[in-house]
């Protein structure tokens, strides 16, 4: 779809059950019915960035700051591969703490366990994600947030846009299969940058796209925006299906903390990926990058039971597989 059409779209209502069993429909033919759970590990709630609407920008000094250093974050990984994770994530706030020495000692660890290794820590050199890419790492999240550079500037003070994208693009050419995303509902933000959000996804050729809507954050200087808009989300992240086929789409949890069942209405408008938590209850609270973060009271095994059920109750499978992207055609 080229812009105009993508704007149209997501400016009117009226077309939305189409849009969503399209996409419904266009998952089911490129990845079919398994969904690929993820063991996300949220290893640290440092960081030294100050993105407006995040709760863990580094001048909110109301959180309880965290990190779980090496040995306790393998018991994590490898109570979650004994669960049934193929994949585990790897995400923290831009904590200097973990240098690239420390870092891969974590990774080489992680990578005997069999499993695909996802890292979600943010802006690095090309020197040091080569560093994780030569230690084992397989994937990287990084999302972009928005594409607007203008927005982008506003929401990240003292980071760069450009950077980022260069990021983006370091890491598909040192072969990571790259996730990347967008917020919906920043403050300003206009359906026609959503509309080259989606567009820039498809130049870059990501292998994976979270969408979520932006939720506001007391302990920021976003405390009083408005919320962004479940269906406008979910509307973004059905137009990224049916316009990047083949690739992985999270169900994410911010769509679940603005909709009680957000998970699984995303499941079955173009989503074929979940990524329940896996670390212990006592730091789930504390990740707070927005308020109200789902299974903040559940453990490992309660939120397995709750995602799995909660799939297979929706007629989907839960893969066995690490769920590489499986490119189709000449995509
Ligand atoms: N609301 C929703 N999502 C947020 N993120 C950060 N802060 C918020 C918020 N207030 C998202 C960002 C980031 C991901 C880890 O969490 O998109 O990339
Ligand atoms: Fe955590 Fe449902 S996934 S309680």
């Amino acid at each position: 779809m080229n812009s105009n059409e993508m704007i149209e779209i997501l400016s009117d209502n009226t077309n939305n059950d189409w849009l969503f069993s399209e996409a419904d429909k266009i998952r089911h033919e490129n990845v079919g019915d398994e969904v690929h759970l993820r063991g996300l590990i949220e290893f640290s709630n440092i960081c030294k960035r100050q993105c407006k609407y995040c709760g863990l920008r580094s001048a909110n000094k109301e959180v309880e700051r965290y990190r779980i250093l090496k040995d306790e974050l393998l018991t994590y990984a490898q109570k979650a591969v004994k669960m049934g994770y193929r994949t585990l994530v790897l995400q923290s706030g831009e904590d200097d703490f973990y240098d690239t020495d420390k870092m891969v000692e974590i990774i080489r660890e992680i990578k005997k366990l069999d499993v695909a290794l996802t890292l979600s820590i943010g802006e690095k050199t090309y020197d040091e994600y080569k560093a994780f890419k030569n230690a084992g790492v397989d994937r990287y999240l990084l999302r972009i947030e928005t594409t607007d550079k203008k927005l982008y500037g506003n929401m990240h003070p003292n980071a760069s846009y450009e950077n980022r994208k260069q990021c983006l693009y370091d890491l598909k050419r040192l072969g990571y299969e790259t996730g990347t995303g967008c917020l919906v509902g920043l403050p300003n933000q206009t359906i026609e940058s959503l509309a080259d959000d989606i567009l820039f996804f498809k130049e870059l050729d990501a292998d994976m796209v979270g969408i979520g809507p932006f939720i506001p954050h007391e302990q920021t200087p976003l405390a009083d925006a408005k919320k962004g808009d479940f269906w406008l989300a979910l509307k973004v992240m059905a137009l990224i299906r049916i316009n990047l086929p083949d690739i992985n789409i999270p169900a994410t949890t911010a769509m679940e903390t603005l909709n009680p069942n957000g998970r699984i209405i995303a499941l079955k408008s173009g989503a074929n990926v979940v990524m329940p938590n896996v670390t212990s209850k006592e730091y789930r609270a504390k990740y707070e990058i927005y308020p109200n973060k789902i299974c903040i009271n559940e453990n490992p095994e309660q939120c397995r039971g709750c995602i799995e059920g909660k799939i297979k109750a929706i007629g989907r499978t839960i893969s066995g597989e690490k769920g590489f992207r499986q490119r189709k055609n000449n995509s």
